[in-house]
């Protein structure tokens, strides 16, 4: 759907864009890998599964030592490692006391959040940073990636949001679509999760989504089809069920939504430990078990008694063996020459933090910090050790930069890092970089409000200095109401990954100009959320991993009652201000949007239409800006968002000099889901045409009338 959906054309300018930004260089065009033809792959795995035997097909279905597919020597299958996950390779030696040492790289980097690659709304760089999580893969043998993982963004609090690519399906599909390119351009796969509608950590296995058809296709399932469309040739179901079934083993979710809605051909297999019906899964379409058989550990006897059939299982084994020959697993995956590749890709995450961190906030140009004789306080819980999300995601990196060292390399002399300073400190400086922020994790949601020490220290240093700049490591939207207003800049920083620091210091010190825009709706208060409410009523959230309590703990639904209104398209519809809206970004310099030109005041059905606008650097340093094309349908027979997002182009542009940028647009944008003809519907009428720096930054407006 998304897939050649939206064609930019910019002037020469605007293409060089972002290499310059970081100073650096572009990579080099590496070959692409190119994956059999299904029905070349389909052939060779039909050939190997007559060889099978009942029980090593059986056996085949089931996963093996915790992260692999089964190798069967006899018939020279090998086995496949499958490594976590999205934002770089997760290096295990031992899980769960099974060895996993042949395949621990010695070391793998740690890529900026891919929230934080969302905010940089840069398509390339999503292309670039994923070839390179590919190429570790490789280098390690590692053959399926367990990512890119791309739930939406529905309420601030789910503890898994830094996996994902925020909260708008269009900026999400385009960032999936290059993501997965750029994994399995290195021959590695790449696996869509958690599929689907799983939004919160809240006793994951226990959560029942209840969410309408129409919100599944036009908010939950868009970044999936894109990564459909870009090829994935994995996807992985989620802990939590869908309108009453586990996803795991729904043939509503897998063989209905994901096969046949959204045309996708290969191997599924469920998320760890997340599936109990054996007679179900072999029936919904899902194929592999991971991390080993338990719905299906009594397989043999479920045949027997004709609960499940053979048949079942040979489809599942088929579509295992169809997507390891496709791409072609049983040659070689190791390939230690791309160990050379790392220096690079350290610069690739570089850029990526350069680009995805987001400036909120910058009264009276405080930043960059260019006067060296202004004191600098810097203080928090991050600037000693590397903000960073846990759990299966969690990459260690390599050459971590800490806060403290990169902000010393800016600024020597002049900047004093305190701990816990004293009220008279954080007066005495000229500027305090007040450092707050959270540990988010897999397996449980935090609060929306930070730590409590953590909200007491942005106040003592914003109620004392009124030069303090807040820098905000985090996963998701924090709480920031009670200091916001006084805090004179705010920076977004997100959890970095090993150069992120770099990357911050660098726009502190004004050597890098910020560019990143907010993929979220960061709310004042969590109440104000769409999501809010979705813990049942009573009960509190948990900071740790509690298998027990879920385990003992019943299902519990999840209300989905905003529909289609997610994020900004929710606070847009209701009129409530958020603290800060999506697609926000402040810089170093200022644009002009100006000449804003739609190829046709009508169009019809079958047509595509252009709008183009000259985009103008009137400040005197170079930057980039994301320029964001929203549509609004006039009228209509069903309640649509006020606008919605529909193309986007990130544009690098010197100091005076303008450019032209071009966003196309097909049928498919003015489309909603029609429940009538479950199948999209755009309906004929007047449609307004935005083009802004921010969701509520609209600087032009035209109009189209589809005939
Ligand atoms: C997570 C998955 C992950 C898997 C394997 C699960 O707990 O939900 O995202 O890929 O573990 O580590």
């Amino acid at each position: 759907m998304y897939k050649g959906l939206l064609l930019v054309c910019v002037t020469a300018v605007a293409c060089m864009t972002l290499f310059v930004a970081c100073n650096l260089t572009p990579r080099a065009k590496k070959k692409s890998f190119k994956p059999l033809a299904y029905n070349v792959a389909d052939k060779m795995a039909d050939s190997v599964l007559t060889l099978m035997t009942q029980e090593e097909k059986i056996a085949y279905v089931g996963g093996d030592r915790n992260f692999f597919i089964r190798p069967i020597p006899r018939l020279h299958l090998k086995e496949v490692y499958m490594a976590d996950a999205t934002q770089g390779v997760h290096l295990r030696s031992k899980f769960r006391d099974v060895d996993l040492s042949k395949y621990q790289l010695e070391k793998s980097t740690a890529f900026p959040c891919p929230v934080l690659l969302a905010s940089t709304w840069n398509k390339k760089l999503a292309y670039d940073y994923a070839q390179a999580v590919g190429e570790e893969c490789r280098a390690g043998g590692v053959g399926i990636l367990l990512g890119p993982g791309m739930n939406s963004y529905r309420q601030s609090q789910c503890g898994r949001n830094f996996e994902y690519f925020g909260e708008d399906p269009c900026l999400a599909a385009h960032m999936i679509e290059n993501y997965v390119q750029g994994v399995q351009s290195t021959g590695t796969i790449a696996t869509l999760k958690h599929f689907v509608a799983n939004n919160t950590d809240y006793f994951r296995r226990k959560s029942n989504s209840i969410v309408d058809e129409r919100s599944l296709h036009e908010i939950y399932l868009p970044a999936f089809k894109a990564g459909v469309d870009a090829g994935a040739k994995a996807v992985m179901t989620s802990y939590n069920l869908l309108n009453g079934e586990w996803c795991g083993e729904s043939a509503s979710v897998i063989n209905d939504l994901l096969r046949k809605q959204l045309g996708y051909k290969w191997m599924v297999m469920t998320d760890w430990w997340s599936v109990s019906n054996g007679e179900k899964l072999a029936k919904s379409g899902q194929d592999l078990e991971m991390p080993y058989a338990v719905a299906l550990k009594d397989a043999k006897q479920l045949i027997d008694s004709g609960k499940v059939k053979m048949d079942d299982i040979d489809r599942m084994a088929k579509s295992i063996l169809r997507t390891y020959f496709a791409m072609k697993q049983n040659e070689s995956i190791k390939d230690a020459t791309l160990l050379q590749y790392f220096p690079d890709h350290e610069r690739t995450a570089l850029q990526t933090a350069c680009e995805g961190i987001v400036l909120l906030k910058n009264e009276d140009n405080i930043l960059p910090i260019k006067n060296s004789s202004q004191s600098i306080l810097l203080t928090g819980d991050y600037v000693e050790q590397l903000a960073m999300g846990g759990g299966s995601a969690k990459v260690e990196g390599y050459n971590n930069k800490i806060m403290l060292d990169e902000l010393k390399a800016q600024f020597g002399e002049q900047l004093a890092y305190v701990k816990s300073p004293t009220i008279d400190q954080i007066k005495a400086a000229d500027i305090v970089l007040c450092n707050v922020g959270t540990s988010d994790s897999e397996g449980w949601d935090r609060p929306f409000a930070l730590p409590s020490d953590q909200e007491q220290k942005a106040l003592a240093c914003v109620n004392n200095n009124p030069n303090t700049v807040v820098i905000v490591t985090s996963g998701s939207g924090i709480r920031m109401t009670d200091w916001s207003d006084k805090a004179k800049a705010i920076l977004y920083a997100w959890y970095g990954g090993q150069t992120g620091n770099t990357a911050l210091a660098e726009i502190i010190s004004g050597k890098v100009n910020p560019s990143g825009k907010l993929p979220i709706t960061i709310e004042k208060e969590f109440r104000d959320s769409p999501g809010y409410g979705y813990i049942p009523k009573g009960e509190a959230l948990y900071s740790d991993w509690n298998n027990e309590a879920e385990r003992q703990r019943s299902v519990y639904d999840v209300r989905y009652v905003e529909g289609v209104f997610t994020g900004y398209r929710w606070y847009e519809s209701k009129n409530i201000d958020p603290l800060f809206p999506f697609g926000h970004g402040l810089s170093y310099t200022s644009f002009e949007y100006s000449d804003i030109n739609v190829s046709t005041p009508t169009f019809s059905q079958a047509d595509t239409v252009t709008v183009t606008f000259t985009l103008k650097n009137t400040g005197t340093i170079k930057g980039m800006e994301v320029a964001q094309l929203y549509i609004q349908d006039v009228e209509c027979s069903v309640p649509r968002p006020v606008k919605e997002l529909k193309g986007f182009e990130k544009v690098l542009l010197m100091p005076g000099l303008s450019t032209s940028v071009s966003i196309q647009l097909t049928k498919q944008d003015f489309s909603f889901w029609n429940l009538a003809i479950k199948s999209w519907t755009a309906e004929p009428g007047k449609f307004k045409i935005f083009i802004g720096a921010s969701s509520t930054d609209i600087r032009l407006q035209s109009e189209i009338e589809l005939q």
